[in-house]
């Protein structure tokens, strides 16, 4: 991988997404280790900037980071200079004027990291933009499915909810959708966009006919703060049409696995029995975030990098 930020999806090649899916496999198994931490980016200072809540982005980051041994700074924009009226870029340029190495963002508005990117010299990795991209949130989406699939090519994947709003949901289609893949998606036909189809899914009207067959069944929860009005009547009926049951989920393949990508708003897109029951992967999906927000870290920040295989071998046990 030969670029300076991790943006979107969009715009990385199929060979490009492998790259980090095969260098995030080894990372992982330093979980088993006692000491779980290389020294791949050590001296490195990695800043987590986040303009909008995260449990999961956050904290993986920032553990991703401290498994590799950089220095992690975390700044909740809520608690920084932004809220006296200091600017996006001056922000970013007091920061580097400390010397920091990497940039992680989330921000509200859909291509602020392309701006930032744009205009400062070191990598800015998009860790959610609006209701346009996640692309680390894919990436862990496509690895956990991988690894419980053995492939992706030729895979059905269903895609359930409110596909308007959701940037995981963009980010998902397009990734899958490169590694040959084949989505469906579904929900309130309020909130699927039209022109969706351009981007290689297939509209289903019925959660049922989404969920025929499918291998990978990946519920979305309502994104209600990027929702200016109501889109469906009530959560009870959004429930009754749109929420993955145990019954619904036998349309499913019998080994077909459910995928959330965090928070579950349980009893509104998820029953507990599904949630909680043996198809979920969805803590799988959290564990691989860590690992792949490790690879991505690495590529970005190494650019003269040993291979991963010399890196796990100078750590040693
Ligand atoms: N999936 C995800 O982005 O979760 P957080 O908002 O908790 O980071």
């Amino acid at each position: 991988m030969d670029r300076k930020d991790l943006l979107d999806i969009e715009s990385l090649s199929a060979e490009e997404i492998h790259e980090i899916l095969d260098t995030a496999a080894p990372f992982k198994e330093i979980f088993m280790r006692s000491v779980k931490r290389v020294p791949s980016l050590r001296g490195k200072t990695v800043v987590n900037i986040f303009f909008e809540p995260s449990t999961r982005t956050r904290t993986s980051f920032e553990l991703a980071a401290k498994r590799l041994s950089a220095d992690v700074i975390n700044i909740a924009s809520e608690r920084s200079s932004f809220v006296k009226g200091e600017s996006l870029i001056d922000t970013f340029h007091t920061l580097l004027a400390m010397k920091a190495d990497l940039f992680v963002m989330r921000h509200s508005f859909a291509g602020a990291c392309h701006f930032l990117a744009e205009r400062i010299p070191v990598p800015i990795i998009n860790a959610g933009d609006g209701a346009h991209a996640h692309p680390t949130q894919a990436l862990l989406d496509l690895f956990t499915i991988r690894e419980n699939k053995g492939t992706l090519a030729g895979l059905e994947v269903a895609i359930i909810g409110d596909i308007t709003f959701s940037r995981v949901a963009r980010s998902n289609i397009w990734a899958l959708t490169k590694m040959g893949a084949n989505v469906r998606v579904t929900g309130p036909a309020t909130l699927v966009p039209r022109g969706i189809e351009e981007m290689g899914a297939r509209v289903c009207r019925r959660l049922e006919e989404a969920l025929d067959g499918a291998d990978v069944v990946y519920m979305l929860r309502i994104q209600k703060e990027r929702q200016g009005s109501h889109f469906f009547p009530t959560i009870r009926e959004y429930y009754h049409l749109f929420g993955l049951t145990p019954d619904r989920l036998a349309l499913a393949k019998p080994d077909a696995i459910v995928m959330h990508p965090g928070p579950m708003n349980r009893g509104v897109e998820i029953n507990d029995y599904v949630a909680d029951g043996p198809a979920a992967r969805i803590h799988d999906q959290v564990t691989n975030g860590v690992a792949v927000r490790m690879a991505v870290l690495f590529l970005l920040a190494t650019p003269q990098r040993r291979d991963v295989a010399e890196e796990l071998a100078a750590a040693g046990e």
